[in-house]
């Protein structure tokens, strides 16, 4: 497997801290909120996922502040705990789901309704319900007949104990039935095949739980109270497993991975790193709140392909994607067997991480209960569907960072569910800039927020300021326009369109950063001369008003500005898009002004008065239209720009720029 030696070389080096651990943050919520007291909880992961569990214990009565680095759950114990008024959307968290479907089985007189995005509405939950049902839940499957998954009612009962010998293992039933003793006062024992994580074990035994563990099994004793304890969350991981591989692939330079939660039920990943050659070493090992802690650090290595299979499963079964991934670089084949939980995944795992490889021009094959690859250093091209799926876009992500490879992913802002800082981290790591590259929660991408309404400059301003500013330019209009190009192109009429059909074809609008912007791709492609053009010009306000459109949009820009500093410019970013930028501009400009400029700018040439006079009234028709999304953040700073020149008003946002990222630095 000889290297290509015209490719340039990935360098990786600095620092980076994986947020925090979100089997540990789920807990860390769920064992406060039963407590009696205040528990303080440092460093958990402010994910899409840990959100939902947040939202559903709110929605019971919980006093649970905006999560933070830093932040104190006032627990009143189980009594105080009521039944949501609405139905608890657990989102895209299998956890959220299952754990407090256990915990609500044990509150008798209490019920909840769990709700779902799609793709968890599709994950089995009759696993959870069935053992809670014996124990003497009522739980109810609400979709359709023979539908094993949400929506599903549950109603709290006076349980019985339990025995349970689980055909999988699996730290989600095992955690749904310890809680559902616990809120019942009963004795549970769970058996598995093979031991799963064992994070609720150690949280509980800290919070004064008593528990009898054996290598594959559990007995929690009847009538014990969770007590209030203060934690610090880890870093995950599952989320360091995708650094431990961009490191182990790069060319040169080493990675450390800080406070990495090294429990031996979560380090199967880095065990087959290591198998497959990987220089992979931890310093700084020590004991943390019941947890083992460790700095991993990671340098470059031939990789050699393996199997993995067995009892080391469940110790990196959220890694196997990356691990797959990885093995399209390492030499000779790898096999992942035995691991057929992985179709009941975010999404079906072994399915789509293989079509993917195979997309790509990797040699990939799909087993029942796994997959086959074969390594190779061929360069990999093609568009990466995730399904939504968090794992698979960073686990595509870290081969898109490869020298040589040219990768779209379709939806990277789904990253949100686990790492939201994960692009930022990644071009950290790899960025040639920054030679200390110290990465994780300490670094904030600046964000430069431009609103304005139509014709008011935003965008050229935009593009001048970041080039500046050298920092990238996002232009969340042009996300609209591929839309807009896709369903023009569709040839439906616009009265037609809706937003559910805008959605179905979002999956092939990607984006990818360039030297200087975003770029919104569509099937992969660089179409900005076709989204600029008239038909996308008199369709895209249709587009823009429909709020699922405009949340999926809002969902691509995040992402961007989370991976790095960025200048963006767009109706409402200031206010829904990136509340917390750290400088908000609202441009104006009276209409005359705008009609004018605009015309210049599409004629190339002096407008007449009444050409001027046309273009004003549609620029008055199109502002009623977008009124609602045009109003500024409380905190913008309005720039008129009417009288100024375009080169004053960016030296002014430059000025107002400059002292942001000052404040941010200090
Ligand atoms: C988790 C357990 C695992 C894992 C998931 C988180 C947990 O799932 O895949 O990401 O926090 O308990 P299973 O319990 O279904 O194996």
């Amino acid at each position: 497997m000889a290297a290509l030696s015209s490719l340039p070389r990935l360098t990786v080096q600095g620092t980076v801290r994986a947020p925090g651990d979100k089997s540990i943050s789920h807990r860390a919520l769920i064992f406060a909120a039963m407590a009696d007291g205040p528990s303080r909880i440092r460093g958990i992961l402010p994910s899409a996922d840990v959100h939902a569990t947040a939202a559903a214990l709110r929605a019971m009565g919980v006093d649970l502040p905006a999560l933070s680095e830093d932040f104190v759950v006032r627990g009143r114990g189980l009594a105080a705990l009521h039944s949501p008024e609405g139905a608890l959307d657990c989102a895209n968290s299998g956890t959220t789901t299952r754990l407090l479907a256990g915990l609500m089985a044990g509150l008798a007189g209490r019920e909840a309704r769990f709700e779902g995005d799609a793709s968890l509405s599709r994950r089995p939950m009759r696993r959870v319900a069935e053992p809670l049902t014996q124990m003497g839940a009522h739980i109810q499957f609400e979709g359709p007949p023979g539908h094993d998954g949400l929506p599903l009612r549950v109603r709290g009962a006076p349980l019985t104990a339990l025995r349970y010998v689980n055909s999988h293992a699996s730290a989600q039933i095992k955690g749904a039935l310890l809680l559902a003793g616990l809120a019942a006062g009963v004795e549970v024992t769970v058996e598995e095949p093979v031991r799963s994580r064992d994070h609720s074990e150690r949280m509980l035994r800290a919070r004064g739980v008593a528990l009898e563990c054996t290598d594959t099994g559990v007995t929690l004793a009847a009538a014990q109270r969770v007590l209030p304890v203060d934690v610090s969350v880890p870093a995950d991981p599952s989320s360091a497993a995708f650094f431990a591989c961009l490191a182990a692939l790069a060319d040169e330079g080493e990675l450390r991975l800080e406070d990495v939660c090294c429990n031996p039920t979560r380090t199967g990943a880095f065990d087959v790193l290591r198998r497959m050659g990987a220089h992979l070493r931890i310093e700084d090992a020590r004991d943390v709140g019941g947890e083992r802690l460790g700095t991993l650090i990671v340098q470059p290595a031939r990789l050699q392909g393996t199997e993995i299979g067995g009892a080391e499963i469940p110790r990196c079964i959220d890694e196997l994607p990356m691990l797959a991934c990885l093995a399209s670089r390492a030499e000779g084949v790898t096999v992942i067997r035995d691991a057929q939980e992985l179709r009941v995944k975010e999404s079906d795992r072994i399915r789509a991480v293989v079509d993917n490889l195979r997309a790509l021009g990797v040699q990939a094959e799909e087993r029942p209960d796994g997959l086959r690859v074969v390594g190779s250093m061929r360069p990999l091209t093609g568009h990466v569907v995730t399904h939504g799926d968090h794992r698979l876009a960073m686990a595509f992500g870290v081969l898109g960072a490869l020298p040589g490879n040219d990768l779209t992913i379709d939806d990277p802002g789904c990253v949100a569910v686990s790492y939201p800082g994960f692009w930022r981290d990644l071009t950290a790591a790899t960025s040639p800039r920054s030679s200390v590259a110290v990465s994780g929660s300490p670094h904030t991408p600046l964000v430069i927020a431009i609103d304005g309404p139509a014709a008011s400059g935003k965008s050229s301003t935009a593009q001048w300021v970041a080039k500046t500013l050298d920092v990238r330019h996002v232009d969340s209009g042009a996300f609209y326009r591929a839309l807009a190009f896709l369903a023009v192109e569709s040839g439906e009429p616009p009265e037609h369109w809706t937003a559910e059909s805008m959605l179905g074809r979002a999956s092939r609008i990607s984006w990818r950063l360039t030297e200087r912007s975003v770029l919104p791709l569509v099937d992969g492609r660089d179409q900005d001369e076709s989204l600029r053009g008239s038909a996308v010009t008199k369709t895209v306000s249709r587009v823009a008003a429909m709020p699922a459109v405009r949340e999926w949009v809002n969902g691509q820009v995040r992402a961007a500005g989370a991976a790095v500093d960025v200048v963006v410019d767009g109706r409402d970013i200031g206010t829904a898009v990136f509340p917390a930028a750290q400088l908000k501009v609202f441009l104006v400009a009276d209409t005359w002004e705008r009609a004018r400029r605009r015309l210049v700018q599409r004629l190339g040439r002096r407008p007449t008065d009444a050409e001027i006079a046309e273009e004003a009234e549609a620029l008055v028709a199109r502002d009623a239209q977008d009124a609602t999304q045009s109003a500024p953040a409380r905190d913008a700073i309005t720039i008129d720009t009417t009288t100024v020149t375009q080169a004053e008003q960016v030296e002014r946002i430059v000025a107002l720029a400059r002292a942001a990222r000052e404040r941010l630095r200090r």
